[in-house]
C-alpha cells in the first residue's frame, strides 16, 4: 500500500479512478484535487463513505490545494477538457498543454520523487508536457492508453470468437489516437494464434473498431468521453506500481533508442513495478508492424510541436 495517491481531476475519469483506487485498497489516503470548488470535496466525501459497504479504509479526501498531496507516492493526472463530437484528441492540445502544465508545476512543488501516470489527452503529447515540467526520469513519467486500447481490442476479439476476454492475450501499441498499432502476431488465445480462429475480415473490422473505440464512446455520449474502462486501465498501472507486480503492460513511456525511436512519447511494452517503468522490453516485430510504429510516433511528433 502507498501511503498517498492523488488525482488531479475530478471529473469522469478522475472520480473514477478515485474511487476504484479506494476500493482496491492501494494507499492510505486518495486525495482527489480538481480546480472547481466543491466539486472534489464532495465526491471524495460520497466515496470516502462508500469504505463500511465496500469494505476499504483509504480516506478520500477531496480538494482545491495540492498542499493536501505534499508528498504524495503517486499522481494520475485526468485534468483537462475532455472531447467533444467530431473533436480530435488533438484538437485538445493547446488547452490540456496548459493544464497539465501547471498540474505538472504543483506536482514537482509539492512531491519530487512521485511517480506520475498520464491521462490527459492527447496522452503522448500530454505525457512530454509532464516530463518536461517536473524534470522527473522517464521511469517516472508514463502514460495510460495502451492498456484501455487493448482492452478494448480484446473485448470485440473474445465477442467475435465466443471465448471469454481473460483468455484473449494482445497488445496495442503507438500513440493513443488513430495510428496506434494492434499486434496480430502476438494476439492468441489461450496461446493460439488469433489468426487460426477469425478470418482475416473479421480481425479487419475488429482492429478498426479499436482504433475508432474512444471516439464511437464519444459519439453515443455527445457531451463527454469514455472513463469507465478508462480508470480501470490506470489503475491496473498504479497497482502494478503499488504491489510491485512486475506487470508486462503497454504504457505510453519516453523513447531513448528503443525500437529505432527516440524523443517521444509511445505505447510500448513496460515492465510496470516500484521502480516506475523498470524496463522496455524490446519485442521483435513483422516488417508492417515496425513501419505501423514508427509511423504512429512520427505522427505523435507532428503534434508534440504544437504543444512544446
Ligand atoms: P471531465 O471534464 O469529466 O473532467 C476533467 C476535470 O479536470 C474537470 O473536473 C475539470 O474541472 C478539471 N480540471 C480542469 N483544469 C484543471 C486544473 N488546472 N487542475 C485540476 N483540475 C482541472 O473529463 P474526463 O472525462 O474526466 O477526461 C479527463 C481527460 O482524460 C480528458 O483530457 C480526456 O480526453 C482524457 N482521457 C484520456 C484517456 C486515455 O486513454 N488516455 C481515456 C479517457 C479520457
Ligand atoms: C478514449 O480513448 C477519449 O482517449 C479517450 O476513450
Amino acid at each position: 500500500m502507498f501511503d498517498t495517491i492523488a488525482v488531479v481531476g475530478a471529473g469522469h475519469v478522475g472520480a473514477t479512478t478515485a474511487q476504484r483506487l479506494a476500493e482496491r485498497n492501494l494507499a492510505r489516503a486518495v486525495v482527489m484535487i480538481d480546480v472547481l470548488e466543491g466539486i472534489p470535496q464532495g465526491k471524495a466525501l460520497d466515496q470516502w463513505q462508500t469504505g463500511p459497504v465496500e469494505g476499504f479504509d483509504s480516506r478520500v479526501i477531496g480538494t482545491n490545494s495540492y498542499d493536501e498531496a505534499a508528498g504524495a507516492d503517486l499522481f494520475v493526472v485526468t485534468a483537462g477538457i475532455p472531447r467533444k463530437p467530431g473533436m480530435s484528441r488533438d484538437d485538445l492540445v493547446k488547452t490540456n498543454a496548459g493544464i497539465v502544465g501547471s498540474v505538472s508545476e504543483e506536482i514537482k512543488r509539492v512531491a519530487p520523487n512521485a511517480f506520475v501516470v498520464v491521462v490527459s489527452n492527447p496522452l503522448d503529447i500530454m505525457c512530454v508536457v509532464a516530463k518536461e515540467t517536473t524534470g522527473f526520469p522517464r521511469e517516472r513519467v508514463m502514460g495510460m492508453a495502451g492498456v484501455l486500447d487493448t482492452a478494448r481490442y480484446r473485448t470485440f476479439l473474445a465477442e467475435a470468437i465466443g471465448v471469454s476476454v481473460e483468455d484473449i492475450q494482445a497488445m496495442v501499441l503507438g500513440g493513443h489516437g488513430d495510428t496506434m498499432v494492434p499486434l496480430i502476431s502476438y494476439t492468441t488465445v489461450s496461446g493460439i494464434p488469433v489468426t487460426q480462429l477469425i478470418d482475416q475480415e473479421t480481425l479487419d473490422a475488429i482492429v478498426k473498431r479499436t482504433r475508432g473505440g474512444g471516439g464511437e464512446i464519444v459519439k453515443h455520449l455527445k457531451t463527454g468521453s469514455a472513463y469507465y474502462a478508462p480508470s480501470a486501465a490506470a489503475v491496473q498501472m498504479v497497482e502494478a506500481i503499488v504491489l510491485d507486480k512486475k506487470r508486462l503492460l503497454p504504457c505510453a513511456a519516453w523513447l531513448e533508442g528503443e525500437f529505432g525511436i527516440s524523443g517521444v512519447y509511445c505505447g510500448v511494452p513496460c515492465l510496470l513495478g516500484r521502480g516506475g517503468i523498470e524496463r522496455i522490453v524490446e519485442i521483435e516485430l513483422t516488417d508492417d508492424e515496425r513501419a505501423a510504429l514508427h509511423r504512429s510516433a512520427e505522427a505523435v511528433r507532428s503534434t508534440m510541436t504544437v504543444a512544446v
